[in-house]
């Protein structure tokens, strides 16, 4: 009986063996189309989430404003820059340079915003204090002036830019002859 039962142990054994490795690479078979998609998902997940979702510390204070008032947090400035890339129709590396030493996980540098190197950021600080002082010096005088109308569209980037980092030449069209000559306007002269 000894011999037997052993053989039988055995054979349990080896069918135990066989039928998990059956079972597992069955497993395997099964999971690996479900897992194979996973790593590439992975590999795409912190991108996207990142970009959709940053963190707040994705956005530290400013350090080097000049213009701009001095108490901005990081979202804010943020937010302005938007608009001032929207309104002229770039991106933020027109004004600003990278920081070639500061190489980030996708193998391409990270843009140092408090860099003054580009003279674009250096333009881009006369037209933000040109734009205030117009705000508060004329366009503030007029529209004070201007009570019959409703308030007009505020002073932005955008109402010269619109849309191109060099405001386009304005030609008024041919079908619109220059006003103000005599007689056009009777009701001009006094
Ligand atoms: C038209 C030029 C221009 C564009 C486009 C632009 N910026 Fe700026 N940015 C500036 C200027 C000018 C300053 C400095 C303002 C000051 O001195 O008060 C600045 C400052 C900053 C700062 C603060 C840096 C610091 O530490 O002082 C950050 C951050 C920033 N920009 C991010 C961006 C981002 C993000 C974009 C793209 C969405 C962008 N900028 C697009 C001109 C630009
Ligand atoms: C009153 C109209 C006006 C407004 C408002 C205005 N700009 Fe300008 N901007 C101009 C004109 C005109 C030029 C072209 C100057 C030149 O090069 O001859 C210019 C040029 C520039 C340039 C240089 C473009 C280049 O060729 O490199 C930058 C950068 C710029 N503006 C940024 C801004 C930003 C940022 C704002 C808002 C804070 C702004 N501008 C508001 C009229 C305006």
């Amino acid at each position: 009986m000894k011999p037997i039962s052993l053989a039988w142990h055995v054979c349990i054994v080896l069918l135990a063996t066989a039928l998990f490795a059956a079972t597992s690479a069955a497993q395997d078979a099964q999971s690996a189309p479900a897992s194979t998609p996973s790593p590439a998902a992975a590999q795409g997940a912190p991108e996207a989430g990142g970009q959709n979702q940053r963190p707040p510390h994705a956005f530290p204070a400013p350090t080097n404003l000049k213009v701009l008032p001095k108490d901005l947090t990081g979202a804010q400035v943020r937010e302005i820059m938007q608009g001032w890339a929207g309104d002229l129709g770039v991106h933020c590396d027109t004004c600003h340079a990278v920081d070639t030493k500061n190489v980030g996980p996708n193998g391409r540098p990270r843009m140092d915003f408090a860099s003054d190197e580009k003279d674009e950021k250096l333009m881009a600080r006369i037209m933000y204090q040109m734009l205030e002082a117009d705000k508060k010096d004329y366009v503030a005088r007029v529209a004070e002036m201007d009570k019959m109308d409703e308030p007009a569209a505020p002073l932005t980037c955008g109402t010269c830019h619109r849309g191109h980092l060099d405001p386009e030449k304005y030609t008024p069209p041919a079908e619109h002859p220059p006003q103000g000559a005599p007689g056009a306007m009777p009701g001009m002269q006094h």
